[in-house]
């Protein structure tokens, strides 16, 4: 989703700010533009689609200057063309934006009415003309700015140019993040850790309604009343460069045969190798007495939620509610006083997830987020974070950040039901075996990476699809369904096997591809009758079962095709039927050449409600 870069310095910044939006491709974008300040002037160059034809622009067009913005945008007002591109210009501002400007209807009303031209279908250019007429009025630039965010409601990161100052790159955060990154002589923003830390080795996150003034050596931070306020700078101490591809063609398919490494780093993070018991860090509330858990996410990280369900009411025996994000925050459902809301996400920046987390905070709830980026929004805001440890997930859909948040959910969950005497200190030794083989049960799949191939290439030409499983394998299949839709563009559904007669079956016919997962638990009967149910129906199923479940399927198994994987319990079997899913939809997406990493229309980071 949008992503902001901001320089001021003593050198030509125009070649950085193009290599800062290359930094932030990863979180996806449909065009992109920088603008600089020289002799007082603001000049700007856009382009619609990839970063490259910005470059292509700037061979013919120079861009001098010692100061500018840049922005990769993901459009929400207006189509994704030049003219919407920021950074929004008049003669005397430059805006970029990250956010959303709720009554951008009424201002640009007003400012039509006043005789203001538009140029773009954007909100964005809403805030830069009220900078401007402020300007006009003789306001100081900071004045104007201070003064045009008392106008707005919304969510926003700015960065801001000001002809009049061309030594001063403006910064301004509410409710989207920005951050100031300072380097010798040189001082930048930045939408995350990721866009800065190829300049700076530390960081300094913006608060709601703070406002910077940066200069090329120093840089100041004016609260919401006004007063000058120091914020904390932390160390970038983690290394956050986006590793090449390697022998990898793209970033997700790297991703996936990451996991058996992240996850083994996830689980020496929360597991004490020497006595396999857990050491998940002591949180700061009593979490022997919670009444209930909430698990509250978005995309991936809510199908992650769904399967961690199991293992919260199984070794818990507390209730257990999971939600989306974008739903519950309205609902507002009645809260237990004493519950627990656990926050997922990846990026940590959610919009949605976030704005529940506060409104979590607001009724007395603990909270406690479970975050890939370590210094994110959610981090910051919840009482407790626990980092999954997947490493930077460059990749827009999620694969190895999804299976390591199942890690920490799980050891979570353990880590409640030893607490609360649900769980005694054997059963946590059994859990945490289970937990420490994943590693070599995901290996084992990936190893077999040739025969998804295969299928893959036999299911190329599909243009819809269902995944059906029971119990933790219905959101593994929402999960699977979800990967194929968003990276091959083919229509997936995800549904409880069981509940499939309810009204998908209607949609089964000669050779419909049907992915049923069905491990050898206490389930795998009821999924095979529907799997019979599929087969006389004449659709054609690709099983991922175990050796017993092939076994124990007879004469059916000449009916369909198979994908065996090893067999599992209650810990693993969420990880071990997720890479085969993992694996088709990419396999799928490749010969249908799709943009794998970056697919149309999603975002990786999603800032916007
Ligand atoms: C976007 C991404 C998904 C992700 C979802 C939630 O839709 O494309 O991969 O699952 O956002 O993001 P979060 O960062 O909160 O996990």
């Amino acid at each position: 989703m949008c992503g902001i870069i901001g320089l001021v310095s003593k050198k030509e910044v125009s070649s950085t700010l193009v290599e800062g939006l290359k930094r932030l491709e990863y979180r996806g974008y449909d065009s992109s533009g920088i603008a600089t300040i020289s002799n007082e002037k603001i000049e700007r160059v856009r382009s619609k689609g990839n970063l490259k034809f910005l470059e292509e622009k700037l061979l013919s067009t120079s861009l001098p200057g010692n100061i500018g913005i840049g922005h990769t945008r993901w459009a929400t007002h207006g189509t994704p063309e030049e003219k919407n591109a920021h950074p929004h210009i008049t003669d005397k501002v430059a805006v970029v934006h990250n956010g959303i400007i709720e009554n951008n209807n009424q201002l640009r009303n007003q400012l039509i009415e006043a005789g203001t031209k538009f140029a773009s279908d954007t909100d964005t250019e809403v805030v830069c003309h009220i900078i401007t007429s402020y300007i006009n009025s003789g306001l100081s630039a900071y004045d104007s700015i201070r003064a045009s965010i008392n106008d707005i409601r919304g969510t926003y990161a700015f960065g801001v140019l000001i002809a009049s100052e061309p030594n001063k790159l403006f910064a301004v955060r509410g409710g989207s993040p920005i951050a100031i990154g300072s380097a010798d002589e040189e001082n930048y923003i930045g939408s995350d850790t990721y866009s800065l830390s190829a300049y700076s080795d530390n960081i300094t996150y913006l608060k709601d309604g703070d406002i910077a003034i940066i200069e090329n050596k120093s840089y100041e931070i004016f609260d919401q009343s006004n007063s000058l306020v120091e914020r904390e700078k932390q160390s970038i101490i983690e290394s956050v460069t986006l590793s090449e591809k390697g022998i990898f063609k793209h970033f997700m398919s790297k991703e996936i045969h990451e996991q058996p490494e992240v996850i083994a780093k996830s689980l020496s993070n929360y597991i004490d190798m020497d006595n396999s018991l857990l050491c998940v860090p002591d949180l700061p509330y009593d979490l022997s007495t919670i009444s209930n858990v909430t698990l509250v996410a978005c995309g991936s990280s809510y199908y992650a939620g769904l399967i961690a369900r199991d293992w919260f009411e199984k070794f818990t025996n507390v209730k257990v509610d999971v939600e989306i994000a974008s739903e519950f925050r309205y609902r507002e459902p009645p809260m237990d006083s004493n519950g627990l809301t656990i926050f997922i996400s990846q990026s940590g920046e959610t919009a949605d997830t976030l704005a529940a987390l506060k409104h979590c905070k607001s009724l007395g709830q603990k909270t406690i987020s479970i975050v890939n980026v370590g210094d994110s929004s959610m981090c910051r805001n919840s009482h407790a974070s626990l980092k999954i440890f997947a490493g930077p997930e460059i990749g827009v859909a999620s694969t190895k950040a999804f299976t390591c948040q199942l890690i920490v959910l799980a050891c979570l969950a353990i880590k409640i039901g030893r607490l609360n005497g649900s769980l005694n200190k054997d059963q946590e030794k059994d859990y945490v075996k289970s937990l420490l083989s994943i590693p070599r049960l995901i290996s084992n799949t990936l190893d077999k990476e040739d025969e998804i191939v295969k299928l893959a290439h036999d299911l190329s030409n599909i243009t819809t699809t269902l995944y059906l499983g029971r119990g933790q394998m219905y959101p593994v299949a929402m999960e699977g369904a979800l990967k194929l839709k968003e990276i091959s563009y083919v229509h997936a559904e995800g549904y409880p096997a069981g509940e499939m007669k309810h009204g998908p079956i209607a949609l089964l016919e000669r050779d419909l591809p049907v992915f049923m997962m069905a491990p050898s638990n206490t389930l795998y009967e009821k999924t095979v009758s529907n799997l019979n149910e599929v087969i006389a129906r004449d659709a054609s199923v690709i099983l991922l079962t175990d050796e017993k479940g092939l076994e124990n399927i007879g004469y059916l198994k000449d009916k369909i095709k198979t994908f065996l994987v090893d067999e599992t319990d209650i810990i693993s079997a969420p990880f071990v039927y997720t890479l085969p899913n993992q694996l088709i939809a990419y396999h799928i997406a490749l010969l249908k050449g799709t943009d794998v990493d970056q697919p149309r229309n999603l975002a990786k980071s999603v800032t916007v409600e």
